[in-house]
């Protein structure tokens, strides 16, 4: 089950069935006012936190028991959407993106905010979680560094430390190459961490606000199913010409692989 469907995430998410989904990775509108080609982020506090509640209320039955929750959202909100979290999920942690943002001038009335928060929550105590997908190889040196008798034979040395909950990945610049049209566009390598390590290979990740498609890219890329709600019709041709051009990439290097496993390059 593969989809990209424009339609307001509250009727595409009323559309799934109960306990079917592995994962869901919610990015909405921050309640900050940005421009998405409609008011979607123009509610006022009371208003933008109601109809939060009222899409997880909604999306949370979808859950399958082994399934988990990233929801993005910014220090402004992230109390009272994690208080609401919290009475009907069990809260894993709180993951905070660092955007790398460089150090030029900033706030001068309060300290300058540089990050995201992420809320990470599982349905049930039962919550699927493979750690080994994205532990972060030491290299030599450290590995070296760490050659004292106690760190011998050491698992973690060998595969890698597991990720900690301050994520530092760049936000996306206009020229990076990964860079679609669009305001608010993921790094990619978040929504692979979150996918890799919270959903099973074959699996269905749900992305309600599915934007530039990152998650849909991650998905096509590490053999995962998803289902994609947008609500603006442009933002979904960017998802659906994206879904194409990592096919066909994904294709094409396995193309190549069949090539080198038969010549032996
Ligand atoms: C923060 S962006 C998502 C960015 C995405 N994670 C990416 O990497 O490109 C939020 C998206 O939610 C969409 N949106 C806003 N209200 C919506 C609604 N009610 N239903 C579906 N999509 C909505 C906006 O158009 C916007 O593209």
């Amino acid at each position: 089950m593969d989809v990209i469907k424009q339609i307001d995430a509250l009727d595409g998410i009323a559309s799934l069935r109960d306990c079917s989904i592995d994962l869901i990775i919610a990015d909405p509108p921050y309640g900050l006012g940005k421009d998405y080609g409609n008011d979607s982020d123009k509610k006022p506090a009371d208003e933008f936190l109601a109809w939060m509640e009222a899409w997880l209320r909604l999306a949370i039955p979808k859950l399958k028991d082994t399934g988990s929750l990233y929801i993005f959202t910014t220090w402004r909100y992230s109390p009272e959407i994690f208080v609401f979290l919290k009475k009907h999920m069990f809260m894993l942690n709180e993951i905070v993106w660092d955007r790398k943002v460089p150090s030029m001038g900033g706030s001068t009335r309060k300290f300058s905010s540089v990050h995201d928060t992420i809320g990470f929550f599982a349905k049930t105590q039962k919550y699927f979680f493979d750690i080994d997908e994205v532990r972060i190889p030491y290299d030599e040196e450290t590995k070296k560094a760490r050659s004292r008798s106690i760190f011998v034979g050491k698992k973690w040395l060998e595969v890698g430390y597991n990720p900690k909950d301050v994520w530092s990945v760049s936000r996306l610049h206009r020229i990076h190459g990964e860079r679609e049209d669009h305001p608010t566009q993921k790094p990619l390598e978040i929504i692979e961490r979150m996918i890799k390590a919270s959903c099973p290979k074959g699996g269905i990740v749900l992305d309600p606000f599915a934007g530039s498609g990152t998650t849909v890219d991650a998905c096509i890329r590490n053999d995962r199913r998803y289902v994609a709600f947008e609500i603006n019709e442009a933002y979904v041709s960017i998802i659906k010409n994206r879904a194409g051009r990592i096919r066909e990439l994904k294709e094409s290097m396995l193309d190549f692989e069949g090539i080198r496993s038969h010549s032996g390059v």
